[in-house]
């Protein structure tokens, strides 16, 4: 039996139930595949039956504003690939009449959309023969054939592209896309795969050799750097301040308390010394009421030592700082998209008033 034939069998019977398999709806399975990059099924399920819900077609999408785009998708990380999203959309809505592309090469082309996504769509929504290749193919692949190229050098990924591609179902390309891709979620996974149970042991060259554990190979390890935070979170009767995260890089476009970034780990008792802090807040009559415990947040290239300082400032500090920052209820704030960091000092804080704790902003 092919390894295709075999492993559309295993998918027949193993498959979970997903939504965005029921449908060919170009829309449907990019927007999934766009939740999906970075993301677990589960999780990645409730924001998909939620866009569907706000934006049930392409049109729709692309008449949203952006700030609400970004608070629909806010907790899901990786925002960029909602801005995409959202960019994307107003290029089919508007160049295209709101009908997706239909070939792989003008899907190919759209904004946040790469090499495995482009197949995705083209091989669920047009039945076109392009073969999906995500870390899940790379681990099977890697491992069915025994091979340890690194899957993050150039020569991995032509070589593992051209295995998939000699591998695919030629007849039934989605299906063998959604297979392979399931097969790699549910049997071949990372840690301690059930070998002894698995339908592609006897072809499997890495099964055979033991070498099941150590592929896929890494070349590189992604280079971690360490970023220290101190928001600001000033208070003056119901209102709080906010900012819009214009610069380049994470978070781009969501909102944020007045931030002090330091080079390193500081002494508390220094932060209020900082330039920036008493440009921002220096006033005698400021009272610090509370620095929050240190919040350690893990993005894929960076690590955040995060503090909030909570603030109760006096009307000079509030004319000061009216005219850089947002100034808001502490009610409205949940309008706004804000990093998942955020989210969870709010989040705790919260829970601290129903212990009976004073302060709150949820
Ligand atoms: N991850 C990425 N794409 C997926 C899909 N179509 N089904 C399940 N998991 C996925």
């Amino acid at each position: 039996m092919t390894f295709s034939a075999l492993l559309q069998n295993w998918y027949q019977s193993s498959q979970r139930d997903l939504p965005w398999r029921k449908t060919q709806d170009a829309y449907s399975i990019w927007l999934s595949e766009i939740i999906l990059q970075q993301t677990r099924v589960q999780q990645g399920m409730a924001y998909y039956l939620k866009f569907k819900k706000h934006y049930p077609t392409v049109s729709d999408l692309a008449k949203a504003e952006e700030d609400e785009v970004l608070k629909h998708w806010q907790g899901l990380g990786y925002y960029s690939r909602a801005r995409n999203l959202h960019a994307t959309a107003k290029r089919v809505h508007e160049e295209f009449n709101g009908v997706f592309p239909t070939t792989y090469a003008e899907i190919r082309k759209l904004k946040g959309i790469g090499d495995y996504t482009a197949a995705a769509i083209a091989s669920f929504a047009y039945n076109l023969p392009h073969a999906v290749v995500d870390g899940n193919v790379y681990r099977v692949l890697s491992r069915l054939y025994g091979d340890d190229t690194p899957i993050d050098s150039t020569q991995g990924k032509k070589l593992f592209q051209q295995l998939a591609d000699e591998l695919l179902d030629q007849k039934h390309p989605g299906n063998h896309n959604q297979a392979m891709m399931e097969f790699g979620a549910l049997q071949c996974v990372p840690k301690n795969p059930d070998c002894v149970a698995c339908p592609a042991q006897p072809q499997c060259k890495a099964f055979e050799m033991s070498r099941v554990e150590i592929l896929p190979v890494k070349a590189k390890k992604t280079k971690q750097r360490n970023r220290y935070f101190h928001y600001l979170v000033p208070r003056f009767e119901e209102y709080l301040f906010i900012e819009k995260r214009e610069d380049k890089g994470i978070w781009h476009n969501l909102y944020q308390f007045p931030l002090i970034e330091v080079p390193e780990n500081i002494a508390q008792s220094k932060v209020p010394e900082l330039e920036a802090w008493q440009a921002l807040v220096g006033h005698p009559d400021v009272i610090i009421e509370s620095v929050s415990e240190t919040y350690k947040h893990i993005l894929s290239h960076q690590r955040i030592f995060a503090s909030f300082w909570r603030l109760n400032v006096p009307f000079e500090v509030v004319q000061r700082l009216e005219k850089k920052y947002l100034k808001i209820t502490a009610k409205d704030l949940e309008r706004y998209a804000i990093p998942r960091l955020i989210d969870r000092y709010l989040e705790d804080e919260q829970s601290k008033r129903q212990i009976g704790l004073p302060f709150n902003f949820r």
